[in-house]
């Protein structure tokens, strides 16, 4: 039987949610991997220092909880907001549990209201992450209403990155969830220390897959999926070998009856397969001997952070991912649910 054996992998975009929905999501990622950035979009927003260490006693409070014994460690962010402090950011590094700051154009996805209106105003938090080494997160898209949904990450590129790391040019920078061709030529050809996240969800479906056999809301998240042509350019990324792209699921779990519904909100939640999802990736393209890089050692070195040490084995055997988990007296609807994968974690 065909086995592959990878050094522990780490999650580098997550969200967990917090309360009851959190309890139900961690399980699926503390199982896979020993540590995710984990976002600060709750509502309220993860704003302060005190609201970040907070947050991580609650979810080590689930995982000491939880049926299972985890060994997994939730690496904090704090959400950036017009009046973030330079002295916040400062205490942020000190503590040595939040390890970025999070930018979310206001109105960008989900409760992202409290975000950045104008980046003049996070001047003088900005140049204090540069000067103390402190990376900044990224949602790559504008809100400009005007803008069209599949543009947005592109206008972004030139309207907000391109003079941001003119003005900053030692600031570490994730991209996150990169979706097309444009932001991985941007952050290939960058001399910056500039790195992004790929999804799996956005390495499997391109943006047919929303109106596949009618709508469905499962495929919605943000950035919105692209056309063909930017899904290769993502699997030509991650499997490239090149440190500067690493694996960040963007897990984003919402209820059924929130996605199922007339204004459903967006996020796919992956964490329940995401190293399973990965693994066909890279199978398809011939680039099995490439995971292990993009997984489990590309993230960690560009985070400072020291590589995992234990050992994860993925199996190649057939399983069906259920059509639904329980979520704090709700569904959660799995990506691929009902459907068979070919890769299994032992
Ligand atoms: C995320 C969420 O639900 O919190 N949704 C998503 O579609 N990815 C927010 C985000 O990362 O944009
Ligand atoms: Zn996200």
């Amino acid at each position: 039987m065909k086995t592959l054996t990878l050094t522990k992998p780490d999650d580098w975009h997550l969200h967990v949610r917090d309360g009851e929905q959190m309890r139900a999501a961690l399980p699926h990622t503390a199982r896979q991997f020993a540590r995710a950035i984990i976002m600060p979009n709750l509502r309220p927003p993860v704003v302060s220092v005190a609201m970040a260490l907070s947050y991580r006693d609650r979810i080590l409070a689930a995982l000491a909880t939880a049926a299972q014994q985890y060994t997994f460690e939730p690496l904090m962010t704090l959400y950036l907001t017009d009046h973030t402090s330079p002295q916040e950011i400062i205490r942020a590094k000190e503590s040595g549990k939040i390890h970025a700051v999070k930018l979310y154009p206001a109105g960008a996805t989900t409760n992202s209201d409290a975000g950045v209106t104008d980046l003049a105003k996070c001047y003088s938090t900005l140049a204090t992450m540069e000067k103390i080494d402190f990376p900044l997160l990224v949602h790559g898209e504008v809100t400009d209403p005007d803008v069209d949904v599949f543009d947005r990450e592109g206008i972004f590129i030139d309207q907000v990155l391109t003079p941001m790391i003119r003005q900053f040019p030692a600031l570490r920078i994730v991209f996150e969830h990169i979706t097309t061709r444009d932001a991985v030529s941007f952050v290939q050809e960058s001399s910056h220390p500039i790195a992004a996240t790929i999804t799996a969800h956005h390495l499997l479906l391109n943006r047919n897959a929303i109106f596949q056999g009618g709508i469905n809301p499962h495929h919605y998240c943000l950035p919105v999926l692209k056309r063909e042509t930017h899904r290769q350019a993502l699997v030509e990324a991650a499997i490239s070998g090149n440190p500067k792209f690493f694996l960040g699921t963007d897990s984003a779990p919402h209820a059924q009856t929130a996605k199922e519904n007339a204004c459903g909100c967006a996020g796919i939640f992956t964490a329940h397969a995401a190293l399973e999802l990965y693994t066909s990736v890279f199978e398809q393209a011939g680039a099995l001997d490439r995971l292990e890089a993009f997984a489990s050692f590309h993230g960690a070195d560009f985070y400072r952070l020291p590589r995992n040490q234990e050992q994860i084995v993925l199996r190649k055997e057939n399983w069906s991912v259920p059509e639904q988990f329980e979520y704090a007296g709700d569904n959660l609807i799995p990506f691929r649910a009902n459907t068979t994968l070919t890769w299994r974690m032992t």
